[in-house]
């Protein structure tokens, strides 16, 4: 299988900058402050409700990948034990602010959610809002490959991200905002990672839209060591 599908073609033809680590790592410092303004007007129209789905029913040890600001913070368990990692110190910085306005004690860290520095199977849950949206197809793979290695067996992975509308209007609106997009969030509305679930070593448990046809919750599980070895054989 090949990581260099439609995105890849779409970017060339369009001349969009590609998306990369050290761009999404200047993209995110430079708009820390004012990334929650920016998306005021969306969390109260949409956002906040997924933010809450995003972490139905999980408990226990939990990775928020790719934190950010915390807007996810509201929205954890009650005595979940919380992890967050983002590429951005100043992005955590407002993560820390609020974590601390809700009052939950979350342990914030500068990391690479394609290079996560704790053990094999050390989460319960781990959730991504709108962060494989930032990564190029190579990473997405690359970063399911290591939220595998740490969620325990039996745990969850939910991806909460946009997908490219196949219905031809919204296509065509979200095409146009596309460059838009690129520029201010260093990110891509072309975002297909489920189908490298098998080559991550994980299962797709469920895949569910969440608005229209454009933004979705991915569900994975890792699959069992036999059946990760068997899947690595295959690819
Ligand atoms: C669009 S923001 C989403 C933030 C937050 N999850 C939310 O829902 O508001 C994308 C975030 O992912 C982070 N990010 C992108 N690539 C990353 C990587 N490889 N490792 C860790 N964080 C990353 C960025 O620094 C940024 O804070």
């Amino acid at each position: 299988m090949t990581t260099q599908d439609e995105p890849g073609r779409a970017r060339r033809s369009l001349g969009l900058r590609r998306l990369t680590t050290a761009a999404c790592f200047n993209t995110y410092e430079r708009i820390a402050p004012l990334y929650d303004a920016m998306e005021s007007l969306w969390e109260v129209s949409w956002k906040k409700p997924l933010r809450r789905m995003l972490f139905d029913g999980l408990g226990g040890r939990i990775l928020d990948a790719g934190v950010g600001t915390g807007l996810n913070i509201p929205y954890y368990p009650d005595g979940a034990e919380v992890v967050g990692i983002d590429l951005s110190p100043k992005m955590l910085a407002y993560a820390a602010t609020r974590a601390k306005k809700h009052g939950r004690e979350v342990a914030l860290m500068s990391m690479d959610l394609r290079s996560i520095a704790v053990p094999d199977r050390h989460f319960d849950g781990i959730v991504s809002a709108f962060v494989f949206c930032t990564l190029s197809e190579q990473d997405r793979l690359a970063a399911l490959r290591e939220l595998a290695r740490i969620c325990k067996t039996g745990g969850k992975i939910r991806i909460l991200d946009y997908s490219l509308s196949t219905r031809p209007f919204m296509r065509f609106v979200m095409r146009c905002c596309e460059p838009w997009f690129r520029w201010m969030f260093n990110a891509t509305y072309q975002v297909s990672f489920e189908e490298f679930a098998p080559m991550a070593g994980l299962e797709l448990s469920g895949s569910t839209f969440v608005v229209g046809d454009y933004v979705k919750i991915s569900e994975f599980r890792p699959l069992p060591p036999s059946a990760e070895l068997s899947g690595k054989a295959s690819s």
